[in-house]
């Protein structure tokens, strides 16, 4: 039974007589978990607003309130603090009997759905042949946890990976294949091989573009500080003029960014013999590289059969991340899945009057928006956003989604935002679209985050080193590991420290994505990720770890679980009792907008409380053998829960650790 939810509703039948029919929703979600346990379980802050509306004094209104709801089945009699706070408390043997039946559930009190969705989760979606970066990983980890949760809650979810494996990427390395293909290294390690062959090729391909556009961005700058310095000898002071110059002044550090940042790479390659001897070779190799891509899916049979022994190896490799992630897809569907049905796309859009030609590209133009989403370019390629349009039809067709979640970097807002737009002028309007963003992994150094070689992170070796630093607390924690009043832990052999620090290095790179608001940046720090305290996957272990020790002693001494009744009587014991019951609110929160943070933020609460309670109430040492077997029990049913969120999460336990 999700309480709040409860609450809620009861809520929403009485708030109809104060406002309008579309408002209940926004006012009964104003009944929420209280901040502060002295003014109860929960509280309703919507008598403020709703009086202001209705010009009404909010205390009476609250009283009001009160005086129509019917909770008394659930909570002691409501109180009124303040200028109109309701605060509730939920009764103690309605508690009570809730945790018992949570006890008794395998599903832990989590209702599946009464009407459950077709779901696609696009996630993961990396771009094979170029190396897999923290951002796919980010993806990847981030989509997992989505797609658990909403099978657990019993939607149809098919997770798709849209791999990006028809891009211009693939002319490059076709080129690199071509022309620097280093045989041996090809044979030992095909991937390895043709990610170098990537590299190259964008290098070198990136120093002759920024070289040719020196004189250009050069003169960019002098005209952005012309038009400056014209603005401030006019020196008009009014509103408008200011707001110009301080535009036309961002337009300035702009132009001086972009011609420093192509400076850097200029020098960059000047100071590299290979690539300015290769430059040099092949002066046109972007061109080049463009045209290995327009033969590719033009169906040059050479570059066809290429690909087919490229992608392969690739899929392989990743194969092999997503194991070890404990990552699984229903589909993989890459870009090139869709190549036959992109023509048709571009005609129905032009049929319908929606795209047209604009220098010699076929264009959507959106209300509002400076650029317009481009569906064909001038030289007859079709883009990013034509595989995605095709894909959307495909899924509408195939799975009959009603929802589709793209759990994608927000530097592809726009693209999004577009793709949404357009799909609803195609007169899709049923389906319910959204980016499920995030924000970039950072650096200690506050830039994007790289490994200490410089180079983005291959992402097998990144899950090899968290693994190698979370040996080393793994190892370290061995001599001060706690006694729990009880009994030393006896040391951990090979085996199970190995697979404690797996579960610690791989928790803790996962947790660390889940755990920040998905929106935001955030800085990758191993000392942070792997810490024993806080708000840790590895605190989480080892408070699931902790409850299991409990119950190996208790059995050892002789004391079962068994079917004990349990009992809340310490307020520590009734406030973990609060936290277990709330487990369904914490799933319906994070589904609810698909932030993963929600349901790490309660694991942490239900920790802490778990950490509380053990603090405040003795269990082995409880003369009374019924609150003994209660408390054994309560130790139990927090590890099941802990247990059960981390793996919605993708994260693993240790019985032992
Ligand atoms: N391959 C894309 C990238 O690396 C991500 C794909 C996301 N999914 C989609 N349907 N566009 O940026």
């Amino acid at each position: 039974m999700n309480i709040l939810a409860e609450l809620q509703s009861r809520f929403a039948r009485v708030l109809t007589d104060y406002t309008t029919p579309d408002q209940v929703a926004q006012f009964a979600a104003m009944v929420r978990p209280a901040q502060d346990a002295r003014f109860g379980d929960y509280q309703a802050n919507c008598a403020m607003p709703l009086a202001k509306q209705a010009g009404m004094n909010p205390r009476d209104l609250a009283t009001q309130i009160i005086g129509k709801l019917d909770l008394s089945d659930l909570c002691h009699p409501a109180e009124i603090a303040g200028p109109g706070f309701i605060n509730l408390k939920v009764r103690d043997d309605v508690l009570q009997a809730i945790v018992n039946k949570v006890d008794g559930d395998p599903r832990l009190g989590v209702e599946t759905v009464p009407t459950p969705r077709s779901i696609i989760v696009d996630f993961s979606g990396p771009n094979v042949a170029k190396p897999m970066h923290v951002g796919h990983l980010r993806s990847t980890v981030i989509g997992a946890a989505i797609d658990r949760t909403l099978r657990f809650l019993g939607h149809n979810v098919v997770s798709d990976n849209h791999l990006g494996d028809w891009g211009t990427q693939f002319g490059m390395i076709l080129y690199g294949y071509k022309n620097f293909l280093d045989q041996a290294a090809y044979q030992k390690n095909a991937v390895d091989e043709l990610a170098r062959l990537y590299r190259l090729v964008n290098t070198v391909s990136d120093y002759l573009t920024a070289k040719a556009s020196l004189p250009r961005l050069a003169a960019d700058l002098n005209s952005a500080k012309d038009r400056v310095a014209a603005a401030e000898a006019e020196n008009a002071k009014d509103k408008a003029a200011q707001a110009a110059l301080k535009k036309l002044r961002t337009e300035v550090t702009v132009a001086t960014d972009d011609l420093k940042s192509a400076e850097k790479k200029v020098a960059a390659g000047d100071a590299d013999p290979v690539i300015r001897d290769l430059a040099e070779k092949h002066s046109n190799i972007a061109r080049a590289a463009r045209d290995e891509t327009a033969k590719l899916h033009a169906g040059d049979s050479e570059n066809r059969k290429l690909w087919n022994e490229f992608l392969p190896a690739c899929i392989t490799a990743l194969n092999k991340i997503y194991d070890r992630l404990g990552v699984r897809f229903d589909k993989v569907l890459g870009e090139s899945f869709y190549d036959p049905f992109l023509e048709e796309v571009v005609k129905d859009l032009k049929a319908k009057g929606l795209a047209r030609e604009s220098d010699g590209a076929q264009c959507v133009f959106l209300d509002g928006r400076a650029a317009p989403f481009i569906v064909q370019k001038a030289d007859g390629a079709f883009t990013y956003a034509t595989t995605d349009l095709a894909t959307i039809n495909y899924r509408l067709r195939q799975f009959q989604a009603d929802a589709i979640l793209y759990v994608v970097d927000d530097r592809q807002s726009d693209h999004f935002e577009m793709l949404f737009e357009t799909t609803r002028l195609l007169g899709n309007t049923a389906v319910d679209l959204r980016h499920v963003k995030f924000g970039t992994v950072m650096g200690e150094d506050g830039k994007p985050f790289k490994t200490r070689a410089g180079d983005t992170v291959g992402l097998e070796s990144l899950l090899d080193e968290a693994i190698r630093e979370a040996r080393k607390i793994v190892d370290e924690n061995d001599d001060a590991k706690r006694d729990d009043n009880e009994q030393p832990a006896p040391e951990l052999d090979e085996a199970t420290r190995a697979a404690v620090a797996e579960a610690v290095g791989l928790g803790g790179i996962k947790y660390a994505d889940l755990h920040h608001n998905r929106e935001s940046d955030y800085i990758f720090s191993w000392s942070k990720m792997l810490a024993k305290t806080g708000d840790t996957a590895t605190y989480m272990q080892y408070a699931y770890a902790r409850t299991r020790g409990i119950l190996r002693r208790a059995e050892a001494a002789g004391t079962a679980v068994g079917d004990a009744e349990l009992v809340l009587t310490l307020p520590a014991e009734r406030h973990l009792g609060l936290h277990i019951a709330r487990f369904p609110e914490a799933i319906a929160a994070m589904v609810n907008d698909y932030r993963p943070n929600l349901l790490t933020s309660y694991l942490f609460d239900l920790a802490n409380g778990f950490s509380s309670f053990y603090d405040a109430c003795p269990v082995m040492k409880e003369p009374d053998a019924k609150l003994r077997a209660s408390r054994l029990k309560l130790v139990d049913l927090t590890g099941r829960i802990i247990r059960q969120g981390l793996e919605l999460l993708g994260i693993p336990v240790c019985e032992r650790m």
